[in-house]
């Protein structure tokens, strides 16, 4: 006799082959295993308490479905298409080691829900593993900082050179939007945090399931108000892949950056040879293709909240089978995202600053300018329109005849206008007191930086905190 399905009771004939090739999902949802088992346990164990399984029935299951795991994770388990999905392919083989009994442990529910809360606990570990990562991306950002406190490079608006900088801050604005996206995926932890279990296929079900006692054993910190919500959403997906867009989009731009500041035309930073590539044609190139990479990535993780978000629109309330695609992009972008952090954190780590170059842009770059039309308002009466015409027409002057503001001789200046002959134009385009005159909290001078990056570290010690929290939670 053919083999049945799990679920063959009411049905003549086996799916045909094309029903198995599009329905199986053991092809990428057996990356649940461990997540699998773990509720399976816990479900078994509630099982035994509402005297559904005997003490020693329990311990059976328990045991056996140990071993699957262990035979998962070395590799030697055998993963059937016709087995369909993980959770069939775990109760399958628990069935072969247990005979009738791997059939009871079923009981009271759905895959609806178990499917649901795999995924949950799923994104609960590896949102821990990205904020471990985050950490010590965050750590690695302060140290780049503070190493970088007296180095000058210039900001840009509309990539044209605006203003001086201290090197610090320009990497403490990457700091704080990273800050932000731990913040961020710690809600996606708790968002996942939900017992979905007891749901059943998405009405509850007929037997008197202990939901405290299965919220406890796994460690979650609520229950799911409603059945039909539970097993319908997918809410805690597209947060998570909301968190990684927004962390893509953020290190995209430091990509770029890092990009253009290591091109011949910038020569600002360099990256560690490791963390380059040569061409197969032209001897002298480094290509910054971490940088590259992770800017690409940056469109397949937002491919993913798109594929997710366009997956879910407009399917009826319950469960339905196009959500079985959820895992792709999920489990996707756990892998990007966790390389993307490394590789971002390796570049910080990794950049060296030639402030020589910085500065010759910056004095290309006429970057003082409006230092210089601020000091003619505050040390010399002009109002500031005027003052601005005035640097305007310097600017122009320097521009035609090659000078830039810290070498044009004082005579020329004397003939835009005399003010600019005064002995304090030299203070006046001063790089540092630019940066240091920008004495407010969050800019750029020198001393703000000091505190900026105690501020940082602050930061990032209250994170932590936060995290061992979770790791402290999540261990049973
Ligand atoms: N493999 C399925 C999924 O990932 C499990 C749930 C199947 N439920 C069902 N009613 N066929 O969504």
């Amino acid at each position: 006799m053919k083999e049945k399905k799990l679920w063959g009771g009411r049905f003549d004939a086996p799916p045909s082959s094309l029903m198995i090739r599009i329905g199986e999902s053991i092809s990428f949802d057996k990356e649940l295993y461990s997540h699998d088992i773990e509720g399976s346990i816990s479900h078994s164990r509630m099982l035994k308490r509402i005297g559904i399984l005997s003490e020693s029935e329990q311990r059976k299951i328990e045991t056996g479905l140990i071993q699957i795991k262990k035979e998962i994770d070395s590799g030697k388990f055998e993963f059937k298409i016709e087995n369909e999905d993980i959770h069939m392919s775990v109760e399958s083989r628990l069935t072969e080691l247990l005979g009738d009994l791997g059939k009871k442990l079923h009981t009271g529910r759905s895959r609806n829900d178990q499917v649901s809360q795999d995924v949950r606990l799923y994104i609960k570990s590896e949102v821990e593993a990205i904020l471990v990562l985050l950490a010590d991306l965050l750590s690695a950002w302060i140290g780049k900082a503070e190493a970088h406190t007296k180095t000058i490079i210039p900001g840009y608006t509309h990539l044209q050179i605006a203003q001086p900088i201290r090197a610090s801050h320009y990497f403490l604005s990457h700091f704080w939007a990273n800050v932000r996206d731990f913040e961020d995926f710690l809600d996606v932890y708790e968002r996942a945090d939900e017992l979905v279990l007891g749901s059943g296929a998405l009405a509850g079900v007929n037997y008197a399931t202990d939901r405290e006692f299965l919220r406890k054993d796994l460690a979650l910190s609520r229950i799911s108000e409603n059945s039909i919500d539970a097993v319908s959403q997918r809410d805690h997906i597209f947060k998570f892949l909301f968190a990684a867009s927004q962390f893509m989009i953020h290190v995209s731009r430091f990509c770029e950056e890092i990009i253009l500041y290591t091109s011949q035309e910038f020569s600002y930073f360099k990256l560690p040879d490791h963390l380059t590539t040569g061409s197969s044609i032209m001897p002298q190139k480094k290509n910054p293709d971490v940088a590259e990479l992770i800017r690409g990535k940056t469109g397949r993780v937002i491919g993913s909240l798109t594929h997710l978000l366009v997956m879910v629109k407009g399917t009826p309330l319950s469960y339905n089978r196009d959500f079985q695609e959820d895992k792709l992009p999920l489990f996707d972008t756990v892998k990007q995202i966790k390389l993307s952090i490394e590789g971002v954190r390796d570049m910080v780590l990794g950049i060296q600053v030639f402030p020589e170059n910085a500065l010759r842009s910056l004095r290309l770059g006429f970057s003082t300018a409006t230092d210089l039309a601020d000091w003619l308002v505050s040390a010399k009466g002009i109002p500031f329109r005027s003052a601005h015409e005035i640097v305007g027409e310097l600017v122009k002057h320097c521009s035609a005849k090659g000078y830039d503001l810290f070498n044009i001789p004082s005579g020329e200046r004397g003939q835009i206008h005399a003010v600019l002959t005064d002995p304090g134009y030299e203070a006046a385009i001063s790089l540092e007191t630019s940066c240091d005159k920008k004495d407010v909290m969050g800019g750029t001078s020198f001393l703000r930086q000091k505190e900026q990056i105690k501020r940082a570290k602050a930061k990032v010690n209250e994170l932590t905190k936060k995290l061992k929290s979770i790791e402290s939670k999540g261990k049973k």
